[in-house]
């Protein structure tokens, strides 16, 4: 199959629209990450998404919507909870775990009767969920790598796998949604993302699911299918170092090995003592989770063999970063405080 990458315009997103209508995958832009799409209502074309993605059957897909009215039409007795928190964070990073209506497709769902919902910012999105249906869309890269943020990391991925590829630029979020299932007076949250823990609260309860920290158990059961998942990961071994910019630096020397390379915060570069790429400044989380995802593809293109990375702060979106890069490093981290490097 050939594929075609278009820039962002009228035209290319009504041809998306018509593309979706009839049954096909498109890779569209949010302002997480892109996303692979499909007619959330067409049980085929939904089908077609796990295949280009090589995503595991029993992981549920989330549905993208452009205006309220779809909620209701895609839930069945949603708490009043979930229009305050639409009221709140839509158009943007937030996925709603809701009882599903008759309306979706167990394909979609991988078989719960629950739905994923979020309604994005990005205007493409919008357009071209406006001249179809709802899409549902998991991040567009191929099942287990880094997700993708920019056009070509789409193209890099599902190049021969999908006929179109829309390009709205560069993700101005850079992680995925929230991801939090909906209760009468709280919210669980089951992935951070693009809206924090902290901006959820400032509406209602927030339980933290363990398995945002904590790896889980093969047998567990689990709220989120995702959360079993190796995510995120480069081909490169990514380790996460907790101590001190002094410490990082003492743990490298000590350990040199054939392509090591370090993941620091921005003003760090010429301190460490080894190649490095730099994820943004140490009290920006928002700037970290823009260039997460393409340091990480970018560890790969130059044939990084182990990428050492500071450890950021968990407060915030800082929360979601952590979250990504602990799936990347499998959940190897060395605390290195108290001389234990
Ligand atoms: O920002 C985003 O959320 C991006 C863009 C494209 O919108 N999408 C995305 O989709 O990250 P995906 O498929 O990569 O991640 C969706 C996560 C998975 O961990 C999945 O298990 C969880 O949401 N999920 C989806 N539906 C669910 C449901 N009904 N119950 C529990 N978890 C669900
Ligand atoms: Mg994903």
């Amino acid at each position: 199959m050939n594929t075609q990458l278009l820039p962002a315009s009228e035209a290319s997103c009504a041809y998306a629209a018509e593309l979706l209508r009839a049954g096909e995958v498109v890779g569209i832009p949010t302002e997480t990450v892109y996303g692979l799409a499909a007619d959330a209502l067409n049980p085929q074309a939904v089908r077609k998404i796990f295949v280009a993605k090589g995503r595991p059957q029993d992981n549920p897909l989330i549905v993208h919507i452009a205006d309220l009215s779809a909620l209701a039409r895609l839930t069945d007795c949603p708490p009043a909870l979930s229009y305050r928190l639409a009221e709140a964070f839509w158009p943007g990073p937030m996925t709603m775990i809701l009882p599903k209506s008759k309306l979706v497709p167990t394909e979609v769902t991988a078989g719960l009767d629950t739905v994923g919902i979020r309604m994005p910012s990005h205007p493409a999105a919008r357009e071209i969920i406006r001249q179809s249906n709802p899409l549902a869309a998991p991040s567009a890269n191929r099942s287990g790598l880094p997700s993708t943020t920019e056009a070509a990391h789409v193209f890099a991925d599902m190049d021969g796998r999908i006929p179109l590829i829309i390009d709205g630029g560069r993700c101005t979020v850079g992680v995925e949604s929230t991801v939090i299932a909906v209760h009468e007076d709280f919210v669980r949250l089951l992935r951070p993302g693009g809206i924090s823990a902290e901006q959820l609260q400032q509406i209602t309860r927030v339980e933290i699911d363990p398995g945002v920290l904590h790896p889980i158990a093969p047998d567990q059961k689990v709220e989120s299918p995702g959360m079993k998942y190796k995510h995120y990961s480069p081909k490169a071994n990514v380790i996460i170092l907790d101590g001190s910019l002094p410490e990082f630096c003492s743990y490298l020397r000590s350990h040199p090995g054939e392509g090591v390379y370090a993941m620091v915060f921005s003003g760090e570069e010429t301190l460490v003592p080894v190649p490095c790429l730099s994820f943004g400044r140490q009290d920006d989380p928002s700037e970290q989770a823009y260039r997460l995802f393409d340091d990480l593809r970018k560890a790969d293109e130059l044939g990084a063999k182990t990428v050492y990375v500071r450890a950021p702060e968990q407060s915030g979106v800082g929360l979601a970063v952590y979250n990504r890069l602990l799936r990347s490093a499998g959940f190897t981290v060395i605390p290195l405080k108290g001389g234990r490097s």
